[in-house]
């Protein structure tokens, strides 16, 4: 009897790798391979790849570099997903299908799980409180004798220049670039500082990022944190962005006018409605903000970019498109947020970093797009450490009948397509794309009835949370 007891209890305490297999075989397998390899459908549609299972390497994990993972590092992995990939958090699964699939992925590679008795685990201690100090060295370490800048670049976007050499690839041979330390919501295992210290002191296994236990003492770890975390980005997202009346128009993207102005942020998602489409997408945020004065509006456009590309080395260039309707409608029809469509036109302002001059176009579809002559918009652009600041100025009313009229008080629905040429990407389509948004001139004194539309406003949260949505999982 007691040993019927025993029998039970170690059974429902073990794993059962055939419910791990047949729950993997259905939802993992698409994108990581039957046999674990990371050759699944999605290998060619996904960026980074999804992870071959048969080299026993995990990336994310509390353990010392170079050891395996806990059983609890690669279920937080699949309960929590990991974020700026495609790889989804799995929270609908239950505690026991979750231990039954890491079960099932350490079968893909037993030896790598062989010695679990040595296993050393990454020492956090006490999480310190932040302050200046700690800030002020994390930065000089940074900069200086961590080096974290030959990677992640001297404002931390991910664009140091190890990065182009040829050999810099992860363990699979394959592309990969570091995170973009402004941008919290790309990081993979999460934003906390303990995550960030767990980072810094154990490395990334399989990727060029690598341990700093021994070479730095515990305080210089976790002031770097510290640091990495001031950089953080505040994102905005909203459905809608005002633009403030000024006295003069900024001179330029660098004006400290545009310190003043709120911003709004854009998730950017891979265009994948129309051919060619992008499933690889890099950039993942655009932020903007304008201002105005009785004659013009000046636009401001910020994103990340790991590499000034103006037409060399066989690529395309840079280029950006800020989209809106042809024609303002009362309803809530806008023309097909890529590129227009037959029934309703888009007005666009193209810049492209291989040009002086900014150009308009009139789309109605990808293969229906008419350049105007002449250019009644002028830009002015600045790229530096890994930023692209691009601002436009155009008269709120050109005289030309092609052209939107900026009327103040109006909510105006705009869009953003972007094309990194480092990335293959290319106009008209094949490039990240924002969902509609709207921009108002706010009159000087602003009057209720200038108040989005509820239905409007409904509509644009709706495909914002799509989007939004679409980015999680991407
Ligand atoms: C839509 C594609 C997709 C699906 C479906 C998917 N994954 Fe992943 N998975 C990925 C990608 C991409 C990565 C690699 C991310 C990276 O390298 O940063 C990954 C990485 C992982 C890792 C590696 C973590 C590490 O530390 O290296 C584990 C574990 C994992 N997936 C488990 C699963 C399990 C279990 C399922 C099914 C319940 C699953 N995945 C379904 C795309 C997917
Ligand atoms: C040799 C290049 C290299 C150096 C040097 C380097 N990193 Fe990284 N780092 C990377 C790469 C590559 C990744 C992305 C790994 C991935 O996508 O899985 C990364 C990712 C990260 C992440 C993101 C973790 C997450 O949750 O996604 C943090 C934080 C980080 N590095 C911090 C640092 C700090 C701090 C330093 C200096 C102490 C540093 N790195 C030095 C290459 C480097």
């Amino acid at each position: 009897m007691v040993g019927l007891i025993f029998l039970l209890i170690t059974l429902s305490f073990s794993a059962d790798i055939e419910n791990g297999k047949r729950i993997y075989d259905e939802w993992c397998a698409q994108c990581h391979g039957y046999e674990g390899d990371g050759k699944g459908y999605a290998e060619n549609f996904s960026f980074p790849k999804p992870r071959d299972f048969t080299v026993g390497v995990y990336k994310f994990k509390t353990t010392v570099s170079g050891m395996p993972p806990l059983d609890d590092d690669i279920a937080r992995t699949i309960r929590e997903g990991l974020h700026g990939t495609t790889m989804p958090g799995w929270k609908r699964l239950s505690d026991k299908d979750i231990e039954d699939l890491v079960a099932y992925l350490k079968t893909f590679a037993e030896d790598a799980f062989e010695d679990m008795e040595d296993i050393e685990i990454v020492k956090v201690g006490t999480v310190p409180k932040c302050d200046e100090r700690m800030i002020k060295l994390g930065k000089e370490l940074y900069h200086g004798e961590a080096k974290c800048i030959d990677c992640h670049g001297l404002a931390g976007r991910g664009d140091g220049e190890k990065i182009w050499e040829p050999k810099f690839k992860d363990d699979w041979g394959n592309k990969i670039y570091p995170v973009n330390h402004t941008h919290p919501w790309e990081f993979r295992r999460g934003t906390s500082l303990k995550d960030i210290y767990i980072t810094i002191t154990g490395g990334i296994d399989g990727t060029p990022m690598t341990s700093y236990l021994d070479s730095l003492t515990d305080e210089q770890r976790w002031s770097i944190a510290c640091y990495v975390r001031s950089l953080f980005l505040e994102r905005k997202l909203g459905p809608s962005i005002r633009f403030v009346k000024v006295d003069r128009i900024p001179e330029g993207p660098k004006d400290p006018i545009w310190d003043q102005v709120d911003y709004l942020d854009l998730p950017m998602a891979g265009q994948v409605t129309i051919e060619p489409r992008n499933f690889t997408p890099v950039l993942t945020n655009v932020r903007i903000r304008g201002v105005y004065t009785d004659e013009e509006v000046a636009i401001l456009l910020e994103w990340s970019d790991r590499k000034k590309n103006t037409g060399q080395d066989g690529l395309p260039p840079d280029v950006l498109y800020l989209k809106f309707p042809q024609k303002l409608s009362e309803g809530p029809e806008k023309p097909h947020f890529v590129i227009g469509d037959r029934k309703r036109a888009m007005y666009i302002w193209r810049w492209s970093a291989a040009e002086e001059e900014a150009k308009e176009l009139i789309a109605k579809g990808p293969d229906r797009i008419r350049y105007q002559e002449g250019s009644d918009v002028r830009v002015s652009y600045h790229y530096d450490k890994g930023l692209y600041r691009v601002m436009f100025v155009r008269k709120l009313d050109t005289g030309d009948r092609e052209d939107l009229v900026f009327e103040p008080g109006r909510f105006i629905p705009f869009a953003v397509s972007v094309f990194d040429g480092q990335e293959g990407e290319r106009e008209p389509v094949k490039g990240t794309v924002s969902a509609w948004y709207y921009l108002i001139l706010e009159p000087p004194t602003p009057i209720r009835v200038y108040a989005l539309p509820p239905a409007v406003f409904l509509i644009s949260i709706g495909i914002g949370l799509y989007l939004h949505r679409r980015l999680k999982e991407a």
